[in-house]
């Protein structure tokens, strides 16, 4: 097992932020999903021993915060849970305080919070590379998961369609974001009124290869019809917990099941970011069938947050 070297693409991204799936090129967002593959199966290492990772968790979350805990664990380096409740962040320190402060004890701060603007604050203030662990707006460490995922199911994924129904929310702009960037055609199936953001979608569009398409349609299967991957999310983000029965009501109709499968490609996969709600946008059937690769996805957290650390501290 040799040491890493084999990535130029990803030397530009030292000592750089993440806060969007736009935040790496589509040359580097290959080369990030080649150093998760090559991790994952032994072919490469990387050593960031001695290099601490900052959490900022302003809402809830298993797989984000520990594939990250893990990640740096398996690199060398170590972690340091900073969530709101015992530190100064949940009486109200000011960012502009606490990123400079925090950027003279460890070397990146992951950040999970409400407004893309509080991580962007955060951003500049900060000495060191600030990542998204998801804000209302975008999930890009996810999305680079799901794309290792589809690219493990099918090997190139250049011209595949991913399928996303449901909400329009934080998990499909950073789909509809990486997968242009990556050249896969982004189908976004919702109802009227749960689009994604006008502003994301045009960026999306500006972004994708000629020959890549990103769309919004509001019927489940014309999304589905012939897609290599099925991919939902539930109906109500954290922090609209208020609207989810009117969400449930909206989204009747929408749930990813065996039915919708069947319209699929034969090969197609389900994905979903979790945690989920068995019954409501995902049956019990398409999440635990054969065609699921749910929990390769969350283990891919893992692999993919390796390879966005040691690209952000240089140790590629
Ligand atoms: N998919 C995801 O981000 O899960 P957590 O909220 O558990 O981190
Ligand atoms: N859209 C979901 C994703 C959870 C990982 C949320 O923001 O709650």
């Amino acid at each position: 097992m040799a040491a890493s070297s084999g990535y130029p693409a990803l030397a530009e991204l030292k000592g750089r932020d993440f806060l969007s799936s736009t935040d790496s090129s589509a040359e580097q967002t290959a080369a990030l999903l080649q150093l998760a593959a090559d991790l994952k199966a032994g072919r490469t290492r990387i050593d960031l021993a001695g290099r601490t990772l900052g959490l900022i968790f302003r809402k809830a979350s298993t797989r984000t915060r520990v594939s990250f805990t893990v990640a740096m664990a398996r690199l060398g380096g170590q972690t340091i849970d900073l969530n709101p409740q015992v530190s100064q962040v949940g009486r109200g320190e000011p960012v502009a305080d606490t990123a400079r402060v925090l950027s003279r004890y460890v070397d990146a701060l992951a950040i999970r919070t409400f407004a893309q603007e509080e991580l962007a604050d955060y951003a500049h203030w900060a000495s060191v590379p600030v990542i998204n662990a998801l804000t209302d707006l975008e999930h890009p460490c996810q999305a680079l998961a799901d794309y290792l995922t589809l690219q493990e199911a099918f090997g190139e994924i250049g011209g595949l369609t991913l399928a996303y129904v449901g909400d329009g929310n934080n998990v499909a702009h950073s789909l509809m974001l990486c997968g242009a960037l990556l050249g896969v055609n982004v189908r976004v199936g919702c109802p009227q009124g749960y689009a994604p953001d006008a502003a994301v979608l045009e960026q999306s569009r500006q972004l994708a290869a000629p020959g890549c398409s990103i769309e919004v349609v509001h019927e489940p299967v014309e999304a589905v019809r012939g897609a290599h991957a099925l991919y939902t999310d539930v109906w109500a983000s954290m922090g609209q917990e208020d609207e989810k029965a009117a969400r449930e009501a909206a989204f009747r109709g929408w749930c990813l099941n065996e039915e919708l499968l069947a319209e699929a490609d034969a090969r197609a996969i389900v994905l979903h970011c979790l945690p989920a709600y068995r019954g409501l946008e995902i049956s019990a059937g398409a999440m635990e069938g054969s065609s699921s690769r749910i929990f390769d996805q969350a283990e891919n957290r893992l692999h993919a947050q390796q390879a966005l650390l040691a690209a952000l501290l240089g140790g590629v």
